[in-house]
């Protein structure tokens, strides 16, 4: 019910971005396409000094920039630099230039996703694991000192905005009762076998997880940046391409009866990076925080046992590097 009402009610209630955006700069993960590059559309569109399409492939962000620079005010810089989250070692290289090129970055959104339809790894991980969850958090602990510099010279409040999905609740996570969490979420023959279908909501579910325990050790008013997750609901984009079979039927149904347009969706991610303190750790739906799953709600324990599983894991990745949080 609730669903049915955000998508049909409450996107008729998302607000439009109006906001200035002059002399800041914004970066935006996945933005050659969908949710991330409309919502780069309306950056560019509201004057903002310079908006970095941060994508993995350099020939699909050339042609976003084109095309977004049609609608764009006079004077944005738009930029197509290289990220690719399922590399670890490009994940480092984009932040060492966030940190060497930027003067500033006053809104971060980390909203590159995917939905795998095949069990593969990535790294040492999973695919939409890597991608959407351990890739994306140890972005987040490289560009953290560039916003925390912004907010201390410009005297303003940063936001880091990752995009989170109401998909989170589909799933029960099973693997919670597992002695280590992330083990289990890589085992082919566990979370590869029948709880496949989970592991896209899964992925986004310990986003949530990890930005809760981000501001459990860094309240909004002791942090200089606001960290918050915004849940686009259910929009049109490319992020169903693998689905085959009966799951592309369904998911072409529901997105005909149901689904927000991609300019709709963009609208709550633009509006996550205006939020402020009030929204930060928080899950947001409909432009609003909102509560998420029982699943998050009910398990601090398990929120404290994958902070110590990210971080542990980070720490493998780059020693030293989750002291940025
Ligand atoms: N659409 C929805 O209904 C919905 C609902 C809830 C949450 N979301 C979330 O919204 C975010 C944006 O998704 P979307 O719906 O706009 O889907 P999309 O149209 O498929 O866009 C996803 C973007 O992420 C990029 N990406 C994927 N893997 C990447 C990698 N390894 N490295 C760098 N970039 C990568 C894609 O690049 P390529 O084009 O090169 O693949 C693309 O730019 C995702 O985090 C998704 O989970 C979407």
């Amino acid at each position: 019910m609730g669903f049915l009402r955000s998508q049909l009610i409450e996107t008729l209630k998302l607000p439009y971005p109006s906001t200035s955006y002059a002399g800041q700069t914004i970066v935006i993960t996945g933005s050659n396409t969908g949710l991330g590059k409309e919502a780069a559309r309306h950056y560019a569109r509201l004057g903002a000094c310079k908006v970095v399409l941060a994508v993995r492939n350099l020939d699909k962000g050339e042609a976003a920039k084109k095309d977004i620079q049609t609608t764009a005010a006079k004077g944005v810089s738009i930029e197509v630099w290289k990220v690719d989250m399922a590399s670890y070692a490009s994940v480092r290289a984009f932040a060492a230039r966030v940190e060497a090129e930027l003067e500033r970055v006053d809104i971060f959104h980390a909203n590159a996703g995917l939905v795998r339809s095949e069990f593969a790894l990535a790294e040492d991980n999973e695919t939409n694991i890597t991608v959407n969850y351990i890739s994306t958090f140890y972005l987040v602990a490289l560009v953290l000192p560039k916003l925390k510099a912004t907010a201390e010279q410009f005297k303003t409040l940063p936001s880091l905005v990752i995009t989170s999905s109401g998909a989170h609740r589909h799933t029960a996570f099973p693997q919670m009762k597992e002695a280590n969490i992330l083990a289990a979420l890589n085992d082919k023959d566990y979370a590869g076998g029948k709880y496949w279908m989970e592991q896209y909501p899964i992925s986004k579910l310990l986003g949530i997880f990890a930005v809760r325990s981000i501001a459990k050790e860094h309240p909004a008013d002791t942090y200089p940046v606001t960290i918050n997750l915004p849940s686009p609901g259910l929009c049109h984009s490319d992020l169903s391409r693998e689905a085959k079979g009966m799951q592309k039927v369904a998911f072409t149904l529901m997105k005909t009866l149901l689904a927000r347009s991609t300019e709709q969706g963009s609208r709550t991610l633009v509006d996550a990076g205006v939020q402020g303190a009030k929204s930060h750790g928080h899950y947001l739906e409909d432009c609003k925080v909102a509560q998420p799953s029982d699943v998050v709600t009910q398990h601090p324990d398990v929120q404290d046992r994958l902070w110590a599983e990210l971080k542990a894991k980070l720490e493998a990745i780059q020693p030293g590097v989750t002291a940025n949080f």
